[in-house]
Formats: structure tokens, C-alpha cells, sequence
């Protein structure tokens, strides 16, 4: 089959690679359909995240048709039509009976390095390094999906891939931020990022009772898309983030603060900015943590920060003094995909949002190297793309 595969820092090419077979009864395979890059591969193809070995095939927001099914699923057939969670996940260790699925205690292989790395073993990702499990990923023809009762999402017909599409990250991680936020109702919800996670995040907290939404980036078409989510916004590279926060909330500050950027923030101009930039000449590149930064700083004396974003590696440019004395509550993670999808597919079928918004190319897997260095750079106005196979 054809694949998207990662071969070093900035090289992802199209190969040819086996086809995906049932290694475990409770495997099936998907004939992708729809398949889609992510702000997380980003973060693959800069480099940041250990454990990437030539030929690792990427992508993990994948839907599409069950061609083949193993002898003990009991839960789909040939035909159906899923959407698959980026979180793989037994369903059944003491993490997933908590509804805490990407702390799956059974689902990594290579729990060993995991647990090297960081303590313990969080779950299993599709197409996220060796150190989560080396599973391939769904940027590519077909897919094998282990613990496919637990995982995969079944689509009635007549909803189309663009509208559930989502399901399979983005739109559950923006709902999770948000929740993670502890937003009480009428509060103001300040949220760094508007790509497709922060406009997810802006959209669920409205959902949750944000009484006023708050969205920071630079990239014009971003805001201006925050903007239709109905969140007021602030332009990093022409405000000054802190003051105009401080000044927005009468000197108080947001009740919450979202991290919707994670380990490649931009436009630290000061020292910890020329650290990084040292850092990643010499080969190292490192998270850079100025989102986190003024998340804490800005955030209201006991209020949340909440942190989607993805972070790789160790800090010691946290501002955990701050934090601390000003009893902020953090609260973050890999989203625990499978506990939204089928409440989150009931508000797509209600008419409550239609994901596909976000949408602004739809492309061929030949396409996805051209499409990942434009979606990196945000050419051509590229806010989120999706591959048909
Ligand atoms: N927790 C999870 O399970 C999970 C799931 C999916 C994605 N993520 C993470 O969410 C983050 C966002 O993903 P995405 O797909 O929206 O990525 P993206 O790269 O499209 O969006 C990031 C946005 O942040 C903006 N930005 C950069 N520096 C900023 C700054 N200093 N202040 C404000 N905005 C700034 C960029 O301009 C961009 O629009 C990534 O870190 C991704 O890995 C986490
Ligand atoms: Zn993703
Ligand atoms: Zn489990």
C-alpha cells in the first residue's frame, strides 16, 4: 500500500510499505478514507519527539471502512464505517474503567522506554514514535486497530467524513481543554492558539458556559476565524499579550487560560527566544515553553490553566513560582478520545457544530509531503487538511 512516511526532520515522503494484517484477534483493518495532518505531526516532522525511526508511517485522525475483522471482535463488521481515536486503549485496565483511555496501562508495547522516559507508560498512539508504541499510523491506504471494541467510532450513513472526521482528535481535544479549564458559568476563558485546537477549544467553551472567550495567535486568517467562534482576540505580534489581557479583565485576569500551542510557540524575542534559537541551531531542538509562560503569568489568582498543547520534553524555564503562589490549578494530558466521541458525534448530529469548518484543503496522500510543509509554514492560508487516500 501507499504511505506517508517520516524519514528525519523535515523529510516525510509517499512509499510503498507492506499492507497491515490482523496480528491480534481483536485487531480489524480500515481502508482509510479520509485522514488528516495535525498541529501533534508537526511536531513529528520538526523533530521534537524522540524515538522516530526512518519509515515510521504517520497520521493518527483516520476514518474509514472495516475490510477486514478479527475472531474475537464482537463489535464491527466488514462494511462499517469508523472514525478511529488517535488514543489506543484497552478498555478494560484500571485507567480505562476510569474513562482516563490515553493512560491505557496495556496498550504501549514499548512501555519499557516510556516508562524510562517519563515514570510510567501513558497509552499507545497510532503513528507517534517508538516510545508510544511504534504503531503505524493512518496517513496511508489501510490501517491495522488494535482493541477495535474499544476504539473506533461507528458512523450512520448520511453524515459525511468532513463532518465526523474530527472525532477523531481535534474536536474531543478542543472539548477536553476546555473542560480541563473548570470554566464556571460566565466566566472569561482566554485561550492561546487559534489553529484547529484552539478553535475547537473556543467553540466547547461556549459549550460549557464561557461568559466571554478570548483568543490570541498572529496569523490573520486564524483570528479572523476565532472571530467567527465569536471569541474576541488578541494579535501576539502587535499586543502586548499580558497588558491587554490584564486590561480586557479590569486587572483581574482570565478566570482560565488554554495552552492550545504546546512545544512550537513563536515569538519569544527575549533571552529564553535566543536559547532556543541556540539550541535548534546546534541540532537540539528543544520545546519552547513562552505559551505555558504567560498562560501562568496572566492566569487570575486561583485560576485554571489548562493544556492541551503537547510538550516533549524536561523545563527549567517553568514559572512554577508564580503558579504556586497563586494557587493556580494545571490540568493537562493526551485527550482521553473514546469518553467524547459518542457524545460529541450526538451534538454533530443534532446540528449543535459542524466540524468541518475548519476545513481549507482537501488533498491526495501524494500530496501530504507538499501539504505538510504548507500547513507547517501556514501558506496559502492553510488552517487544517485533510487527505482522501
Ligand atoms: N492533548 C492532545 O491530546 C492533543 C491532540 C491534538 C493536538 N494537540 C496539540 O495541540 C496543539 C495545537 O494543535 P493544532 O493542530 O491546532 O496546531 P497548529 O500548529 O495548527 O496551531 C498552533 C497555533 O498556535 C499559534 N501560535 C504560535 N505561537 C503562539 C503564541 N506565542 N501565542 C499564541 N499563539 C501562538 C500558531 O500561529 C498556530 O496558529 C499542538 O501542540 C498539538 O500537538 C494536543
Ligand atoms: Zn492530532
Ligand atoms: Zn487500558
Amino acid at each position: 500500500m501507499r504511505a506517508l512516511c517520516w524519514h528525519g526532520k523535515g523529510d516525510v515522503r509517499v512509499d510503498t510499505v507492506p499492507d497491515p494484517k490482523i496480528e491480534d484477534p481483536r485487531d480489524v483493518i480500515i481502508k482509510i478514507t479520509s485522514t488528516c495532518i495535525c498541529g501533534s505531526d508537526l511536531h513529528l516532522y520538526d523533530g521534537l519527539v524522540p524515538t522516530m525511526e526512518s519509515g515510521d508511517v504517520l497520521g493518527h485522525e483516520p476514518m474509514g471502512e472495516v475490510v477486514e475483522v478479527g475472531k474475537d471482535v464482537r463489535m464491527l463488521r466488514k462494511g462499517d464505517r469508523v472514525v478511529v481515536p488517535f488514543v489506543i486503549a484497552c478498555g478494560e485496565c484500571w485507567w480505562c474503567r476510569r474513562g482516563e483511555f490515553s493512560l491505557c496501562d496495556r496498550s504501549n508495547p514499548n512501555a519499557e522506554i516510556a516508562r524510562k522516559m517519563m515514570g510510567q507508560s501513558p497509552a499507545g498512539l497510532f503513528g507517534y514514535s517508538h516510545m508510544l508504541g511504534g504503531f503505524a499510523g493512518g496517513q496511508a491506504e489501510y490501517m491495522r486497530v488494535p482493541y477495535a471494541d474499544v476504539g473506533p467510532v461507528k458512523i450512520p450513513d448520511g453524515l459525511p467524513d468532513e463532518k465526523v472526521v474530527f472525532l477523531s482528535d481535534i474536536f474531543p481535544t478542543g472539548y477536553m481543554g476546555a473542560e480541563n479549564a473548570q470554566i464556571q458559568g460566565g466566566d472569561t476563558v482566554a485561550i492561546w492558539g487559534c489553529g484547529p485546537v484552539g478553535l475547537f477549544t473556543i467553540l466547547s467553551a461556549w459549550m460549557l458556559g464561557a461568559g466571554r472567550v478570548v483568543a490570541i495567535d498572529a496569523v490573520p486568517e486564524r483570528l479572523e476565524m476565532a472571530r467567527q467562534c465569536k471569541a474576541e482576540t488578541i494579535d501576539f505580534q502587535k499586543q502586548d499579550v499580558q497588558e491587554t489581557l490584564m486590561e480586557m479583565t479590569k486587572g483581574r485576569g482570565p478566570d482560565s487560560c488554554i495552552d492550545a500551542v504546546g512545544a512550537e510557540a513563536h515569538g519569544d524575542g527575549g533571552l529564553a527566544g535566543v536559547i532556543d534559537k541556540a539550541k535548534a541551531a546546534v541540532g537540539m531542538p528543544a520545546d519552547r515553553t513562552t505559551v505555558l509562560h504567560q498562560a501562568i503569568m496572566a492566569c487570575r489568582k486561583g485560576g485554571t490553566v489548562s493544556i492541551p498543547g503537547v510538550y516533549v520534553g524536561f523545563h527549567d524555564r517553568i514559572p512554577m513560582g508564580p503558579a504556586m503562589n497563586k494557587s493556580l490549578t494545571l490540568k493537562m494530558g493526551q485527550t482521553h478520545v473514546q469518553r467524547y466521541t459518542k457524545p460529541l458525534l450526538e451534538k454533530i448530529q443534532k446540528g449543535e457544530i459542524d466540524p468541518g469548518f475548519v476545513i481549507t484543503h482537501k488533498l491526495s496522500l501524494d500530496e501530504a509531503p507538499d501539504a505538510y510543509k504548507m500547513f507547517r509554514d501556514k501558506q496559502d492560508g492553510c488552517v487544517k487538511v485533510v487527505l482522501n487516500p
